[in-house]
């Protein structure tokens, strides 16, 4: 079973679905970590042009675990958690996951992972694109300033040089990236539910959601 939350950066869809994930007791999966992960192998492989990269996606071998509340990511064996969240990871996320190949091997991973369990997935394009027959779907909107707020308080943990003005220009640079791609763009699906956050409290939307999930699925 499979419970989608798409929405832009920063609307909030990582910490709802980890808080849902921890309160109905499933898992979490979160697909931006998983493109992050391969913008660093990238970058760590002396970025390379995309032909030369694809063809060393066979190699990767990215795995990837909810435990404690946090969702960890490996790359060859290396846990890669905290490094894929600094601005050079941000910076070049949105050109590696606009590429078809970079899209289909993420895809094919998150699909064989929810084959056996419950999850909730939180990306851009869950609800659309990798799981359209998804059980539920939500898709989380806010507005620009208050995603870069967000955003900051997460990114200043690994990253403390950065500014307010840095994180909103990133996010709208990756909004119009991420909607315009030809490939799998950010787009709200037919049947998601939108859940706007600005100006609510993360306990208000979080019940809010989970009454929707008890009523809609089978999960309660
Ligand atoms: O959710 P995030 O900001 O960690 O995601 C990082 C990037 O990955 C984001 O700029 C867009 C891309 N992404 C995507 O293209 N499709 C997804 N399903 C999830 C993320």
């Amino acid at each position: 079973m499979i419970i989608v939350i798409d929405g832009p950066a920063g609307s909030g869809k990582s910490s709802t679905a980890k808080e849902i994930a921890n309160r109905l007791n499933i898992h979490f999966l979160d697909s931006g970590a998983l493109y992050r992960a391969l913008t660093y192998y990238w970058i760590v492989s002396g970025k390379p042009d995309i032909r030369s990269f694809i063809k060393l996606l066979p190699e990767v071998d990215i795995s990837s675990e909810y435990r404690d509340k946090q969702f960890y990511v490996a790359l060859n064996g290396e846990d890669i958690t905290n490094t894929i969240r600094t601005q050079h990871v941000a910076e070049n996320v949105s050109e590696i996951a606009s590429k078809p190949q970079i899209r289909a091997y993420v895809n094919n991973y998150m699909r064989n992972l929810v084959l056996n369990d419950i999850y909730i997935a939180d990306g851009r394009d869950l609800g659309t694109a990798v799981f359209p027959d998804a059980d539920l779907k939500f898709f989380m909107t806010a507005s620009i300033e208050e995603r870069a707020k967000r955003r900051l308080k997460e990114m200043t943990l690994s990253d403390l040089s950065i500014t307010l003005k840095d994180v909103e220009e990133n996010i709208r640079q990756r909004d119009l990236k991420d909607q315009s791609r030809a490939s799998d763009p950010l787009k709200k699906a037919d049947d998601a539910i939108e859940i706007d956050t600005t100006g609510k409290t993360f306990d208000e939307q979080i019940n809010q959601m989970i009454t929707i999930i008890e009523n809609q699925t089978k999960l309660n």
